[in-house]
């Protein structure tokens, strides 16, 4: 069986706690876009790690992790997470495979993204400044591109990063006034992340259909969320990847057919980082209230994340756009505490009402929410392990949103553990 894990909102969902609980149940997890910009958290017992790079699932010792050909891969980020895993006893030796076809971010990607959002000041997009972007840029513009496979060979690397920083020099300085930065430091760090990362770079498409020819059960673990795709998310302020399901397939080699189930995870409430239109947006006591209870600070940025109601309008389409056969609604119990909530289902844009979803940002700007409101709950629901259990008014949210999106919701999340989740099927 072969499921893959997707954000319905702008990221953070809870896809990392989704994903490792499912883990549990296959023999490879495979990430397979963005980069270091991501942030899944995954606690065991008292352990909270935080992972970037790797897939939830390399907390898990018998599971194998790949890192699959659209992925921007920091070296440094991702020697990090190795030596973090080490340290708490986890190792990923023999069981970490990075595809040699994907993109390195370097130092001169983390400035030009630094410097391009300082140089644009209140246009900024609100990157996280982690040089995804310009990777990608570079990717897709190839001239000036590095890759795995490129640490292989480390003479021909350093003829390529010396054009490259020359290149990347002569920008920094007519762009942005700004210090050169020197190839050979660059280099000296590719070494010793070559070092470090050769024994891991492999063909992960060959593995992975290998993987599928002998009947593996294997997950894939979408970043950030659909709303932030680069193609079908609110451009321009979205990730520079196709953070739906549908870059999947391009993401790492195997087609959508091959896989089995498609779940999507959403917020009980939706939250967004960075800039962008957010029409249930609660800038406000409620916002607050959520941001506090749910924790929501970013996980690479630490930057206090933007709340507000569950959006059955943005949801739907990207339960649509990607296929979505069944949701996890995760962080039900942050919602405790409110006397009313209110669920938008559908908006108001021209005067005219629609359940569709405009990716059009500036369309969006003018969306306005038409809201459900219904009751909320007092109780402290962490504990509850039966829906039976969970008070009448968190059973009719769950069910709204259901009827809402079209999608049955499998999983309740109530907690941040491994175990605070409640299996309906
Ligand atoms: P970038 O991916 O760093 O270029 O940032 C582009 C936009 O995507 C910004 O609004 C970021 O806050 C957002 N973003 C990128 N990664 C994540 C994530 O993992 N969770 C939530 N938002 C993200």
């Amino acid at each position: 069986m072969n499921a893959c894990v997707i954000g319905l909102q702008w990221g953070d969902e809870g896809k990392g706690k989704v994903v490792d609980i499912l883990a549990e149940r296959s023999d490879i997890v495979v990430r397979y876009n963005g980069g270091a910009n991501a942030g899944h958290t995954v606690i065991v017992g008292d352990n909270r790690f935080a992972l970037h790079l790797l897939p939830s699932g390399s907390v898990r010792p018998d599971t194998i992790c790949v890192i699959a050909n659209a992925v921007a891969v920091d070296p440094e980020v991702l020697t990090g997470g190795i030596e973090m895993l080490e340290s708490k006893g986890i190792s990923l030796d023999g069981r970490l495979l990075v595809s040699q076809n994907a993109h390195v971010v370097l130092d001169y990607h983390k400035k030009e993204d630094h410097l391009r959002e300082e140089s644009l000041g209140t246009n900024k997009l609100g990157t996280t400044v982690r040089g995804i972007g310009p990777c990608y840029a570079d990717k897709v513009g190839r001239s000036y591109a590095v890759r795995m496979a490129d640490f292989r060979d480390l003479d021909a690397l350093r003829a390529k990063l010396e054009k490259i920083v020359e290149y990347k020099n002569r920008i920094f300085a007519a762009l942005y006034n700004s210090e050169p930065i020197n190839a050979d430091d660059i280099f000296d760090k590719c070494t010793v992340y070559a070092e470090r990362l050769s024994p891991f770079i492999a063909d992960t498409t060959e593995f992975l259909h290998r993987s599928v020819a002998q009947g593996k059960s294997i997950l894939f673990e979408g970043a950030q969320g659909t709303l932030l795709d680069i193609d079908h998310g609110t451009f321009p302020y979205v990730t520079s990847s196709n953070s739906s399901s549908l870059g999947m397939p391009a993401g790492c080699g195997v087609p959508a057919k091959m896989v089995h189930t498609f779940i999507g995870v959403v917020k009980a409430y939706t939250t967004r980082v960075g800039s962008g239109p957010f029409p249930t947006e609660q800038d406000n006591e409620t916002g607050r209230y959520i941001r506090d209870k749910g924790n929501e600070y970013g996980t690479t940025t630490g930057r206090p994340r933007r709340c507000g109601w569950f959006d059955a309008v943005a949801v739907s389409y990207a339960a649509t756009i990607g296929a979505i056969d069944s949701i996890a609604l995760m962080h039900l119990d942050t919602l405790a505490g409110l006397e009313t909530l209110h669920v938008c289902r559908a908006y108001k844009i021209d005067q005219k009402e629609t359940t569709f979803f405009p990716s059009d940002a500036t369309k969006l700007r003018s969306a306005e929410c038409v809201y459900q409101a219904v009751a909320g709950w007092d109780q402290d629901i962490t504990d509850i392990k039966d829906f039976d259990d969970l008070p009448e008014a968190a059973r009719d949210y769950v069910r709204l949103i259901e009827e809402l999106t079209r999608r049955p919701v499998t999983m309740v999340g109530v907690g941040p553990k491994r175990d605070q989740i409640i299996f309906r099927q």
